[in-house]
């Protein structure tokens, strides 16, 4: 287990879609077990495989911190099944270091994964392992938690992401 560097936004791996897993090999294993050491020394509550450089269909998500019943959750290869509702929740991302934003997202979620031990699973959930998941699902494909703020929030943010993304050109 090591932890990796996490890439910050303006690295283009954060938009890429990222590729689905084939075999769960050593190659995949250890990734995961990466995933979960990166996660853990960032004290984050989820992490999606290209946050590590790496383009694969993987998120992990440690809500543990508030809630003591749970502890690290491996999606592979996932798949939204179904969201209901709609709720408001200020969010983070360890890509975007100090930067807190309002999104509005469903507020409910089912989704399908394989799990690290190749076994496939549905799990139905609300609140912030919802929420968790559906920031994750979305670096998967491309897609960051800025993109669905108010063009003001975006504007005001600017500055911000001009600073973050010459920082990850470095
Ligand atoms: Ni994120």
């Amino acid at each position: 287990m090591a932890v990796r560097p996490i890439v910050l936004y303006g690295d283009p791996v954060l938009r890429e879609k990222a590729a689905p897993v084939g075999k769960i090999d050593r190659t995949i294993k250890n990734l995961v077990a990466d995933m979960i050491a990166t996660l853990k020394h960032a004290n984050g509550l989820g992490l999606a495989a290209p946050q590590v450089g790496e383009s694969f269909r993987i998120f992990i998500i440690d809500i543990s911190a508030l809630d003591l019943t749970e502890s690290v959750r491996v999606f592979i290869n996932p798949e939204i099944l179904e969201t209901s509702g709609e709720v408001v929740m200020e969010e983070g991302c360890l890509s975007f270091p100090g930067i807190y934003q309002k999104v509005q997202r469903a507020e409910r979620v089912r989704v399908r994964a394989t799990s690290l031990e190749g076994k496939e699973f549905t799990l139905s959930v609300s609140g912030m392992l919802a929420r968790a998941i559906l920031h994750e699902y979305d670096h998967l494909e491309g897609k960051l938690f800025i993109d669905f703020i108010s063009p003001v929030s975006r504007a005001l943010l600017s500055g911000k992401l001009r600073k973050l993304a010459a920082t990850a050109q470095l």
